[in-house]
């Protein structure tokens, strides 16, 4: 899809303080609200630190190109629980305040959340490619306030029109996987919708939310692809077009994989002990690659602060490279990547009919704990989402 987005870099307006200054930044800035509903976390822990709210500061644009979205629908994903429990901290710190000039400053009351579905209620002066009213959706930088709350303010270059087939509960499972996938298979994997027609790709953990959309995608693009799920999983990855299915929990699946063609790609969305056996699935000396979700960037920052931990990663990923390089397989990280004309492309394709949400279970507003507690189990079946319109707790 040709978009005309109108990229504006990150061009600071300073603020009024005793007014807010969202007059000289909004086309509409009709509103009285200074506080909203949200889930909230003071400290990191377990789900007992997670609070609802009714005094959430109101979000505010602080930049021209920001929008602040009216929220019907948030999602969940790994990466809330694990930020619930403080993973990331030092990084998503760094991302916030680069410089470090605000020595005084936290990240609570910190709100979660990763996808958004919602309206646009107002839009700053830069913003031409969405107006108030609009049905948008958007994954959400984990450095950024989240989706479990009232309104959240983004980037305009981090938001897209939703599919207009999808409702917002089903459209919220989407953006976070989408983007993510997206970025591991086309910026790290080198795939996308031409090139895919002859490729056996292999998706370790099939069945949850990256997988699901994962699947999807490629079939769409035509490729050949084999997941690896649990047994009782295999209903879900083939009615979504997987050709071939191996059950992990019934024996090791390395042997079962051996035994069949090589990949052009494995995605990742296991790690652990894979790693020392999907390599060798691959063809070799043909370009073909491994690309894993699952890295140690986030803990190796959080355990030995930014400069050692970015260091450590360096060293550890580039050994890695090299090594499998000169088995003639490339080894390579994914990581997610907030990206608004991604999503309008996503957007195309769910309107055709070829990718579809798979919610695993919808919450409403007032079990946020619950449904934070889902994900916590693991063993997805596709996404947990939040309904946020018309649903508070008391
Ligand atoms: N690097 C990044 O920026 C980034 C971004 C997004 C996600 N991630 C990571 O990517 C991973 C996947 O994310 P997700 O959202 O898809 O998680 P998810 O929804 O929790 O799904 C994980 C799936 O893996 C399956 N599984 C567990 N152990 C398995 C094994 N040994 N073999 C095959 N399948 C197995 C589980 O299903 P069964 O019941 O079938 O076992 C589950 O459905 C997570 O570790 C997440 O943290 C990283």
């Amino acid at each position: 899809m040709q978009v005309f987005r109108k990229l504006v870099c990150g061009v600071c307006v300073s603020l009024n303080k005793h007014t807010g200054g969202v007059r000289t930044l909004s086309t509409s800035s009709h509103r009285a609200q200074s506080v909203m509903q949200a889930w909230v976390i003071d400290q990191y822990g377990d789900n007992s630190v997670l609070r609802f709210t009714t005094n959430a500061a109101f979000p505010v644009l602080h930049y021209p190109n920001e929008v602040i979205i009216k929220v019907q629908a948030a999602g969940l994903n790994p990466l809330d629980v694990n930020m619930r429990g403080g993973y990331g901290a030092a990084t998503m710190a760094m991302k916030r305040d680069p410089l470090n000039i605000n020595k005084s400053s936290s990240e609570f009351p910190l709100v979660l959340g990763r996808d958004v579905s919602g309206v646009i209620m107002e839009c700053g002066l830069d913003v031409g490619y969405f107006k108030p009213g609009d049905e948008v959706w958007a994954a959400i930088p984990p450095w950024k306030q989240g989706s479990l709350a009232e309104f959240v303010v983004l980037s305009a270059n981090e938001v897209a029109h939703k599919p207009k087939s999808l409702g917002h509960t089903d459209a919220v499972s989407l953006p976070y996987v989408a983007a993510t996938t997206w970025s591991a298979l086309v910026n790290t994997g080198g795939l996308n919708k031409d090139n895919c027609s002859k490729k056996r790709i292999l998706i370790l953990g099939g069945s949850g939310g990256v997988g699901t959309f994962a699947i999807q995608l490629l079939k769409a693009w035509g490729a050949h692809v084999t997941v690896t799920c649990s047994q009782n999983a295999e209903r879900l990855v083939r009615s979504l077009g997987a050709d071939d299915v191996v059950d992990y929990s019934s024996g090791p699946v390395e042997r079962k994989l051996c035994d069949v063609d090589k990949f052009d790609l494995v995605l990742d969305n296991v790690g652990g002990e894979t790693e020392k056996w999907a390599l060798t699935l691959l063809k070799p000396w043909s370009g073909a690659k491994y690309v894993t979700l699952v890295t140690p960037f986030l803990r190796n920052t959080d355990q030995l602060g930014l400069c050692d931990g970015m260091m450590q990663t360096a060293v550890t990923i580039a050994t890695k490279a090299v090594k499998h390089l000169s088995n003639g397989v490339h080894y390579r990280w994914g990581f997610f990547s907030p990206s608004g004309s991604v999503l309008d492309d996503v957007s195309e394709i769910v309107d055709t009919g070829k990718i579809r949400p798979v919610v695993e279970e919808t919450f409403p507003f007032s079990q946020v704990p619950q449904a934070m507690q889902k994900v916590e189990q693991g063993h997805a079946r596709g996404k947990t989402v939040v309904t946020i319109a018309e649903d508070r707790p008391e």
